[in-house]
């Protein structure tokens, strides 16, 4: 029998009192009680603030778009570059003005950058306004924190969990009702030299395939169209519950036990390590019904030098041979990757290694990120941090070449009929629609409001480097 990291179900119970308790004190209030959620960073932050707002939910608070009217402002906060802190930081002093105005107001800061003690003492001392702090792995703990915030009328900072666990039940509100988030695991134990989640975020654990499985089923059963599955590594899904005799069930297997969900949908995952990427991974994803031909794999440097600096444990012929072999397998799979400019030590040469492999790899699309220096991470301690000028340089002859690569990678679907999920208005034109391939990529066209959460066909009849734009067929 395989054992999972789960938090028990007595705990769980607990937890659904705190709940139950808070639902009664708003009640008892006799008015109205709104929660506003403020999210920053990536697609697991969104999945927990999700879990956050279906907490809020349940003990009685109606979840708003605005911080003017709340009565508890949860900011979900992010830490993986410095930026990033910095925009937390700032919104959060913009509330200072809200709880003068409303001293009963609850302002709760959690996610990954209160995780880390430098910034649990900036929002001690410089922050006095904030109630409660609460961690990335601690968010079940949100109604036991606002019921003793009331109690005791003090700040609360909400140690890091002694051992980190999967909270199973947790109530949930999603913000579409044809696309979904669903984490298939918690934590990263990587610890890539540069990379702060394995400090904020815990050590791996990964969530049971039954709970899994169900959860995607009732999504299917919803109408869902579009789930992906969530991990820090998905790739390393199961490595934390092998059985007594040896009994192993890895992503591979979870995602062929997906795909024999019936439906019309598909599945997408991120993010994959690869260093442990397998060719069982790509066999199942292949010969699949829903697995969209889509992976998103971080090369992160395109130097052996510098991966090995990363603590990344590939190196680029190993990253060349996952890419073949997709390809031979998946002919059409869209590949998209992470990259980071300018860690440190990289040399002129380093950085001509990555632009090479953006050249042999052609991806579809890729993410770059100018280093960051992160506290406590074995990387801001190295030598030879690059001068900023460099870093951002480097970083412009990336896009622009990478720019390149991704228009001429969408001309071969000029002519071609797509079919695309319709993500309603964009969001940059009102008047335009949009929408995602198989691949992922954005197609915008003319639609209707009916289309939103439905799969279209559309001709392309123009391609251009970060959309594609088409007809309405059907
Ligand atoms: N500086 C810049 N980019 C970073 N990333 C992670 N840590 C840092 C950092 N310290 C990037 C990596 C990762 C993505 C989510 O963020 O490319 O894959
Ligand atoms: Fe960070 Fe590396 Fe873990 Fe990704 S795999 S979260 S980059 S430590």
């Amino acid at each position: 029998m395989r054992k999972y990291k789960i938090l028990s179900e007595c705990e769980m119970k607990k937890h659904s009192e705190y709940i139950e308790k808070v639902r009664t004190m708003n009640l008892n209030s006799g008015v109205d009680k709104y929660a506003y959620i403020q999210t920053f960073g990536c697609q697991q932050n969104v999945a927990d603030s999700e879990r956050i707002a279906g907490m809020c939910e349940a003990m009685g608070y109606t979840v708003c778009d605005t911080p003017d009217v709340a009565d508890i402002i949860v900011v979900n906060t992010c830490a993986i570059r410095e930026h990033a802190e910095k925009r937390a930081l700032s919104i959060i002093g913009q509330f200072k003005h809200l709880k003068a105005k409303k001293p009963s107001l609850i302002i709760a800061v959690c996610g990954c950058m209160v995780a880390q003690e430098h910034r649990r003492n900036d929002i001690k001392f410089r922050y006095p306004y904030v109630d409660f702090i609460f961690g990335a792995s601690s968010l079940f703990r949100l109604p036991q924190l606002i019921v003793e915030r009331v109690q005791k009328q003090k700040r609360l900072y909400c140690p890091e969990e002694k051992e980190y666990l999967v909270a199973e039940g947790m109530p949930v509100r999603r913000e579409s009702n044809f696309k979904a988030w669903v984490s298939v695991m918690y934590g990263c134990n990587n610890f890539c030299t540069y990379c702060i989640v394995p400090y904020v975020r815990g050590r791996e654990r990964s969530r049971r395939p039954e709970d899994i499985i169900s959860e995607v089923g009732e999504l299917v059963f919803a109408g869902y169209k579009d789930i992906t599955l969530l991990g820090q590594n998905v790739n390393s899904y199961g490595k934390d519950a092998i059985g007594d005799d040896g009994e192993t069930y890895d992503f591979a297997d979870l995602l062929s036990d997906i795909d024999k969900i019936e439906g019309d949908y598909y599945i997408r995952f991120m993010t994959s390590h690869p260093k442990d990427a397998s060719k069982k991974l790509i066999d199942v994803m292949a010969s699949s019904k829903h697995i969209a031909h889509q992976f998103h794999l971080p090369m992160q440097s395109g130097s052996d030098e510098v991966l090995k600096k990363m603590n990344r444990r590939y190196d680029t012929e190993r990253y060349m041979g996952i890419v073949e072999y997709m390809r031979e397998k998946m002919p059409d799979v869209t590949i998209s990757s992470d990259i980071i400019v300018g860690f440190p030590g990289e040399t002129e040469e380093d950085f001509q290694g990555t632009l090479d492999m953006l050249s042999r790899v052609r991806f579809d699309m890729t993410y770059s990120f100018i280093y960051s220096p992160r506290n406590g991470t074995p990387a801001a301690k190295m030598e030879d941090q690059i001068d900023d000028k460099i870093k951002s340089e480097r970083f412009d002859r990336l896009l622009e070449l990478q720019n390149r690569i991704a228009y001429e990678k969408n001309q071969p679907l000029f002519g071609t009929v797509q079919k695309v999920l319709c993500d309603g208005r964009s969001k940059n034109n009102e008047n335009v629609f949009s929408g995602r391939t198989e691949g992922n990529k954005i197609v915008l066209f003319e639609g209707n409001d009916s289309d939103t959460g439905k799969f279209l066909n559309i001709k392309i009849t123009r391609a251009d480097t970060f959309a594609l734009y088409g007809e309405k067929l059907n």
